[in-house]
């Protein structure tokens, strides 16, 4: 873990300064847009991944292009101490984070008896279990923001039914909603905006990373279409569940009034058409 700049800020936080950002998944798709949009909008950053050498050039491109700093903390987020380690690591440097977008996240596919164990672990560990200990670690300071505090958990449209072939992920977007809802509730009053943010298949890095076409799913939409749709529900506020695009909300929706061996029926369907 390294960080590549860090700003002394001799004044300190004051309440016109705009709460730093930290984005897990910043090496690649919908986590580097959180990243670029946020910076655009004068927050400074704190980029979390693996990949230590897309980071270090998006940092250098963010502070260039917006005058912002950014903070690039190089960490696998499989280890299960890694939201300590991070949180220290801020703690040490002084950044204080009041927006927390956790969006790494990887899926696996195919048939459950088939899924290689240790493969699957390291999915509940990044999806699951680095995202909870992650919002764990932050609450206290995102609630400090007050009104200016967010938490942006990037789930996904797999959450809102069960999906063969993809069970494994849809399992842990589903954990990574309904977490997300809660804690929005535990939160009214504070002023903190909770969002659980569930795209559709996106033009990403993703399905590369999963090996498999499964994911694609309908319509594969784009970066921005996720990030206006998390921005726009993040200043309209009301329900912390937000499903991107048209037709995923028709289809979340369906999902919840159909019989499960329906829902279940048409998982397997289309998961096995689109592989
Ligand atoms: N694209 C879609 O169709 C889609 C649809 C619904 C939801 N989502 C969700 O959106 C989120 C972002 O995915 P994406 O579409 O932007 O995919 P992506 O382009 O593959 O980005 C995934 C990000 O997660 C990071 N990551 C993966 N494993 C990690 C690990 N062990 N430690 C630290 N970081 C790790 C990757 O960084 P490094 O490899 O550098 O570590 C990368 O920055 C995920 O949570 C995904 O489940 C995606």
């Amino acid at each position: 873990m390294r960080t590549t700049s860090v700003a002394d800020d001799d004044e300190g936080i004051s309440m016109s300064t705009p709460p730093t950002v930290l984005v897990t998944g910043a090496s690649s798709g919908i986590g580097k847009g959180f990243a670029t949009r946020y910076a655009r909008q004068g927050h400074d950053v704190v980029l979390v991944a693996r990949r230590a050498d897309r980071l270090d050039a998006l940092a250098a491109e963010l502070e260039n292009a917006h005058s912002v700093t950014a903070t690039v903390v190089s960490a696998d987020l499989t280890d299960p101490t890694a939201a300590e380690t991070i949180g220290e690591h801020l703690d040490r440097e002084g950044i204080e984070v009041g927006i927390l977008v956790n969006c790494a996240g990887f899926g696996t596919a195919g048939p459950f008896i088939e899924e290689d164990p240790a493969r699957l672990a390291d999915e509940i560990a990044v999806d699951v279990v680095a995202p909870t200990l992650l919002t764990r670690r932050f609450l206290p300071s995102l609630v400090a923001a007050g009104t200016r505090g967010a938490l942006i958990m990037v789930s996904s449209t797999a959450s809102h039914q069960p999906v063969p072939n993809i069970a494994v992920y849809a399992a842990c977007k589903a954990y990574v909603t309904s977490l997300t809802a809660a804690i929005w509730k535990e939160l009214s009053g504070t002023g903190v905006r909770v969002l659980a943010l569930c795209p559709g298949p996106t033009d990403t890095e993703f399905f590369e990373a999963a090996g498999s076409d499964r994911f694609k799913v309908g319509r594969v939409g784009t970066i921005d279409e996720v990030l206006d749709a998390a921005f726009a529900a993040l200043d309209r506020g009301g329900d912390p569940v937000v499903t991107v695009g048209r037709g995923n909300r028709l289809q979340a929706f369906a999902a919840k009034l159909a019989p499960r061996r329906l829902t279940l029926a048409v998982g397997a369907t289309s998961t096995t058409r689109a592989e």
